[in-house]
């Protein structure tokens, strides 16, 4: 970055200058904060629960509601300040968000992640919760075994329905990426065949809803059968850095390598500083 016209004593009044220290510091936050979004361990799913529709369930669900849900969400699930009402997000909507453990939320952030499921909340409790926000007002439902089944899935279609409506947030892995306001768009390596089809129906947060008039259910499958397909596929050599190619990897080692240098350079002419 440092033009060849300038003399030696420039350079050094520039580093020397107070701003040089907070890019230093700017720029080794980034490559932690780079390193750790590369190296966070995956894995880990919970088993999406099917609703069925019985009354003991809804009633069952509705304890359940009360007990975990309404202090956000309001007694009848109509909403609060805090948090939307759930009537008519349908049972899919709930079942997606309690068995990835998004919800009950623990604080409000820009964006509610996934997390370990609490130890009251099973295929079973799940179920109930789902039957009993479905019984209020309808909306999207808990899909078969049969409709996320990815073995009865066409991959090759479903890569490219995913590279038309996924790659611009979830990139062509699915591996993730930033949105806007702290906002990002999660890697689909942990989410089961149900919460996939069920993120799609429901749209949660920042991501829009792919109906079936847009998206067909078999075509869901095919989608399903695509992205559990690209996670067998391992990264020979290491960490798959996006697996957009060369690009990352030589900008990775670029950033990475030239950092070290500077820091290095800091540290040598701290030292002298010192002694001098
Ligand atoms: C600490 C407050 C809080 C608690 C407790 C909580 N939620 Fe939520 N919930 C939220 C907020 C805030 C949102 C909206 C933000 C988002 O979607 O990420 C939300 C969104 C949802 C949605 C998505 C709605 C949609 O339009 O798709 C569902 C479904 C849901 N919650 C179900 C539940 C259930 C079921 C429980 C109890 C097991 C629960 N929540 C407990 C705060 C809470
Ligand atoms: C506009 C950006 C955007 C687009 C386009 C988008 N998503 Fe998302 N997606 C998101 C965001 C944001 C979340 C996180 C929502 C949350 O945590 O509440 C998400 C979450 C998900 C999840 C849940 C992941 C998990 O670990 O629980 C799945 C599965 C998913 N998306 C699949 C898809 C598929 C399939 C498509 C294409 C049909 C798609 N998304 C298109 C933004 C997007």
């Amino acid at each position: 970055m440092i033009g060849t016209g300038i003399s030696v004593n420039s350079i050094t009044a520039k580093r020397r200058h107070p701003l040089a220290r907070f890019a230093v510091v700017a720029l080794a936050l980034g490559i932690l904060g780079g390193g750790y979004a590369l190296t966070t361990p995956t894995g880990g799913t919970a088993d999406a629960a099917v609703a069925s529709g019985r009354a003991d369930d809804v009633s069952e669900g509705r304890n359940l509601f009360v007990a975990h849900c309404a202090s956000c969400h309001g007694w009848n699930a109509e909403g609060t300040a805090k948090a939307p009402t759930l009537v008519g997000v349908g049972a899919a909507a709930v079942d997606f968000q309690v068995s990835s453990g998004r919800m009950p939320a623990a604080d409000a952030g820009a964006q509610v992640p996934r997390k370990p499921l609490a130890p009251w909340v099973t295929p079973a409790t799940t179920a109930q919760l789902a039957a009993y926000i479905q019984s209020l007002g309808g909306g999207p439902t808990v899909p078969s075994k049969e409709q996320v089944n990815p073995a009865m899935g066409d991959a090759a279609k479903g890569g490219e329905l995913f590279r038309a409506n996924c790659i611009q947030c979830h990139n062509f892995v699915g591996a993730g990426g930033a949105l806007t306001y702290g906002k990002y768009a999660p890697s689909l390596n942990e989410a089961t065949d149900a919460q996939i089809y069920e993120a799609m129906v429901t749209g949660p947060q920042a991501m829009p809803v792919f109906n079936d008039a847009t998206i067909t259910p078999d075509e869901k499958r095919d989608m399903i059968a695509y992205i559990t397909g690209v996670r067998s596929q391992v990264d020979p050599g290491g960490s798959g850095l996006g697996r957009i190619g060369p690009v990352t990897e030589g900008l990775v080692g670029w950033i990475v390598g030239l950092s070290l240098l500077i820091l290095a350079a800091i540290w040598i002419t701290a030292k002298k500083r010192q002694t001098s």
